[in-house]
């Protein structure tokens, strides 16, 4: 039993959603996910129109004001802004392949959130690269951090001034797992060699776009600059040797050691190879944790690329349309271990699949729950974006899983959006900036 108390959080707490370029602007056809998805997508469906925010974002910003959220989490692709490496140097010096009109249209978009007081974090990198980019070897190839400094160079001069957050990379254990280890996403390859090497010039990007945002902001109200870190508990499913010790590897190689990464600027573990990387240490003005699940695991002799374990759903517990567990204390104790570099904290993501919105009303206010305890014992969270605003899509796994809060039918994406009921529920605790008696007595009781 997860007792759900009234809370109020601390004033200017953002509220938000959080969404990422690809999966909701539709027709991002320069980017390397457009040219690979055709087959490749449960359901036969590729990206196709998204959510066709690209056209349609006035009416979600609308949605969001008259929900009262005061945040929103989005990306911009990099293959919308250099959707082609260019012709070569432009006479000042910077690359040319720029495209002017996506960059304004971005532009438009951060003037319209603003208009509406809503704080914008603005994610530089959520997995999908231009295809330019990704054909010449993508981040296997030490250029592409070059390439990527360009483009944050770029989106700096043009539209920093905007961005409340900064959020380099998203998820860098989820990309080169999935794309580097587990072969799920593109390029598809399956080596803990290449993914070492994927590792480090990742780390070595992010340390770039720090450098370049933290210089090109001085004084008060200097924005902050996070990745957004996908963060597990991982739970041993018995007190055996064996269990306990796999759960603490995995523990180790999916959370620690990236947060370890941040503040030595050397990554170890199985992602790390063990040499500084130059920049990274301190490179950070704030953590993002990402946050869906705790796992459990037993040992099992199912060789390497199942990492020796198996993964078991105790009993009892509710499950997503996903098959994730619902398990809120996690987030507590993902937040206590991210608050160890001693830096704001903001939930970047926070949701799960759930067409019939059943459990999401009561997964909301249970996850704010265990947020208010890390609080409580020290984690200093000053934000939360919930995944996802809108139903999108949700990458390998197509249109067939509903993350929004707002219901979107993607045959349909020019029909009026439908916030869900439990839109409703986090528009009340977004104007009462916390959890009162009354949300606990209607939607847990
Ligand atoms: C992530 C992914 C999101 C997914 C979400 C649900 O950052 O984990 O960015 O794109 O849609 O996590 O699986």
């Amino acid at each position: 039993m997860f007792t759900v108390r009234p809370r109020t959080f601390p004033e200017g707490f953002i509220w938000g959603t959080a969404t990422s370029g690809h999966q909701i602007e539709g027709n991002n056809t320069a980017s390397d996910w457009w040219a690979w998805e055709s087959g490749k997508i449960r359901g036969g469906r590729t990206s196709g129109l998204a959510c066709d925010a690209w056209n349609r974002y006035e009416e979600d910003y609308d949605i969001m004001a008259s929900l009262g959220l005061n945040g929103y989490r989005m990306g911009i692709e990099w293959a919308r802004v250099q959707p082609s490496r260019g012709s070569g140097s432009s006479p000042d010096g910077g690359s040319t392949g720029w495209d002017d009109a996506a960059f304004a249209r971005y532009e438009h978009m951060l003037q319209a959130l603003a208009s509406r007081g809503i704080r914008v974090c603005l994610t530089l990198y959520h997995w999908t690269l231009p295809k330019w980019v990704a054909d010449d070897g993508g981040w296997e190839n030490p250029a592409t951090v070059d390439r990527f400094a360009a483009y944050v160079e770029q989106v700096v001069e043009r539209l920093g001034r905007y961005p409340h957050l900064w959020c380099t990379l998203n998820e860098p254990n989820v990309y080169t797992m999935s794309s580097y280890v587990a072969g799920e996403f593109p390029p598809e390859v399956r080596s803990f060699i290449r993914a070492r090497r994927v590792m480090r010039n990742l780390w070595t990007a992010h340390a770039a776009a720090w450098q370049i945002i933290n210089s090109a902001h001085t004084g008060p109200g200097k924005p902050l600059v996070g990745i957004a870190h996908n963060m597990m508990e991982i739970a041993p499913a018995s007190q055996g040797l064996l269990d306990r010790k796999i759960a603490q590897f995995h523990s180790y190689a999916w959370n620690r050691s990236f947060i370890d990464a941040l503040e030595t600027g050397t990554m170890r573990g199985p992602f790390g190879d063990g040499k500084p990387i130059p920049g990274l240490a301190g490179s950070y003005s704030c953590l993002g944790v990402n946050y869906y699940l705790r796992r459990t695991v037993k040992f099992a002799l199912n060789g390497i690329a199942d990492a020796f374990s198996q993964e078991v759903i105790p009993e009892g517990t509710d499950v997503t349309d996903f098959g994730w567990p619902v398990v809120p204390e996690g987030l507590t104790y993902c937040l206590n271990q991210a608050a160890s570099l001693r830096v704001p904290i903001y939930i970047m993501e926070n949701g799960l699949s759930d067409a019939r919105d059943a459990l999401r009303p009561r997964f909301i206010l249970e996850h704010l729950e265990a947020t208010a305890r890390a609080m409580e014992s020290g984690a200093d969270v000053r934000g939360y974006f919930h995944w996802s605003f809108q139903d999108n899509f949700e990458w390998r796994d197509g249109y067939t899983q509903k993350f929004g809060l707002v219901e979107l039918d993607p045959e349909h994406p020019e029909a009026p959006r439908r916030p869900r009921p439990s839109a409703q529920l986090y528009s009340a605790i977004a104007r009462a900036n916390g959890i009162t008696d009354e949300m606990i007595r209607e939607w847990l009781c």
